[in-house]
């Protein structure tokens, strides 16, 4: 069967089998980005959004794909330019290995959609179905809650860019460093 979708802002086409895994198909597609542990729902390194909810991609059907808008960690930052959940991870150290935390930031990445001030519990239980097997969990949870205040000085923009208003000038400036001047 045929499915469109969309992934990280670009339309895409997929001729699948109704059996196949959204996990395997993005995968075959170059999104190597969300990654397979358990293959059994219970890690969460498989995590992605589909139309904006945290979802294991591992145990979803790709059918369920089909007209929907799916996120994947390679549409956050560039290593240049990291999306504000993503430097707060990099400037908490808060990984190891790394292998978990592509799906961390993308079910964090939600928890912020959704709950842009969450308290350290709400944190804790947002990210409990996703396991870290080396760092521990208080880095990461230190990453999000700073992630949470820092973006909350800044307005993600509908192109997955973002803004901060610089209290110095007064000035709006992208994350592409342009001003609202
Ligand atoms: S690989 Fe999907 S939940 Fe573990
Ligand atoms: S950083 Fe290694 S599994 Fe989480």
């Amino acid at each position: 069967m045929h499915i469109e979708c969309t992934i990280n802002g670009n339309e895409r086409s997929f001729e699948v089998s109704k059996s196949d895994l959204l996990l395997d198909v993005l995968r075959q597609n170059g999104y190597t980005g969300a990654k397979r542990g358990c293959d059994t729902g219970a890690c969460g390194m498989c995590t992605v959004q589909i139309d904006g909810e945290p979802t294991m991609s591992c145990i979803t059907p790709v059918v369920k794909a089909d007209g929907a808008t799916i996120e994947t960690v390679e549409g956050l930052g560039t290593q240049d330019d990291l999306h504000p959940v993503q430097q707060a991870f990099v400037d908490n150290s808060a990984l190891q290995c790394g292998f978990c935390i592509p799906g961390m930031i993308m079910r964090s990445k939600a928890l912020l959609e959704e709950n842009p001030s969450p308290s350290e519990a709400e944190v804790r239980e947002a990210l409990s179905d996703n396991l870290c097997r080396c760092t521990g969990y208080k880095k990461i949870v230190e990453a999000v809650l700073e992630a949470s205040e820092r973006m909350g000085e800044q307005t993600v923009a509908a192109d997955g860019g973002y803004s901060c208003r610089c209290e110095d000038t007064g000035l709006e400036v992208d994350s592409r460093g342009e001003t609202d001047r």
